[in-house]
């Protein structure tokens, strides 16, 4: 099947948790619709593996924690000496281990939530200002269908995706008055490295629940990723995208 071809050319994009699965298929593919890519991750290892097999004069990198908002902030000033961060795609995340709420490891809980609300949060929060000064910027943040089902055994995920479509719908609404897009895109199960951190029960039970009756391919992610990223996308905002399957109909 041929994709639709996207214009990024003069567009800078910071993919979060871009080394590996999603993320680094969203870089791909900016990648060759001209865009200048940056991706922020934690495994220096993976970074760089990423780097050598894409070898894109137009990619580059930094090791960054999105939890830490320093680290965010830092990264965020030095790439704005020379460019404007036209897109965000906060994208890293965790699903911490399969556990019941009153068993869960507190501080594991807090990592979790920590990773994928207060990351969206960090990186929307520094990069947001760049965004308005320049009357542009599309955002688009990674929950999931967690976040609205609510998944037994992944509470701690559940309220991090759940956070950050509400984080979403907010900061939506204050930028709705500019050219800034922002929304979230909910996917059902991917087979990439995340569903390690699982059981393979609670993986099963995941893709039991999708009508489609399969995982959701990684490009079929990236090309949603692609149209609420794009110029296109001029009207879309403060919402949320449904791609699982079918699983969730609201
Ligand atoms: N794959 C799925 O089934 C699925 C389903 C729904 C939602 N999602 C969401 O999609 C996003 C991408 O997941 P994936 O499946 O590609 O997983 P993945 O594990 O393949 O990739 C996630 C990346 O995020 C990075 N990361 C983790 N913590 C970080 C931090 N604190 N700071 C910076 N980078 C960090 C990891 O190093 C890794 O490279 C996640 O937010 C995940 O919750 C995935």
């Amino acid at each position: 099947m041929d994709k639709i071809s996207y214009n990024f050319k003069n567009r800078t994009a910071v993919i979060t948790g871009g080394a590996q699965g999603f993320g680094l298929d969203i870089a791909k593919r900016f990648l060759n619709s001209g865009a200048k890519v940056i991706i922020w991750d934690i495994d220096p290892k993976m970074v760089e593996k990423s780097l050598n097999d894409l070898n894109n004069t137009n990619l580059s990198s930094n090791i960054v924690d999105v939890s830490n908002y320093q680290e965010v902030e830092s990264s965020v000033k030095e790439i704005t000496k020379n460019s404007n961060i036209d897109i965000l795609i906060n994208n890293a995340g965790i699903t911490g281990p399969t556990a019941t709420l009153w068993e869960y490891e507190i501080e594991m809980w807090k990592k979790v939530v920590d990773i994928n609300l207060m990351g969206t949060f960090n990186c929307c929060r520094a990069i947001v200002p760049n965004m308005i000064k320049n009357n542009y910027g599309r955002i688009v943040n990674v929950a999931s269908v967690a976040g609205k089902d609510g998944n037994a055994n992944a509470s701690a995920y559940s309220v991090g995706k759940a956070g950050a479509i509400g984080l979403t719908k907010s900061l939506g609404k204050e930028l709705a008055d500019k050219n800034i897009a922002v929304n979230a895109i909910t996917p059902a199960g991917a087979k990439t490295r995340i569903l390690d951190q699982m059981t393979k029960e609670h993986v099963q039970r995941m893709l039991s629940k999708v009508p489609r009756g399969r995982f959701l391919e990684v490009e079929e992610f990236t090309s949603l990723v692609c149209w609420l990223s794009s110029e296109e996308n001029t009207f879309s905002t403060a919402a949320v995208f449904d791609i699982s399957g079918g699983r969730s109909t609201y």
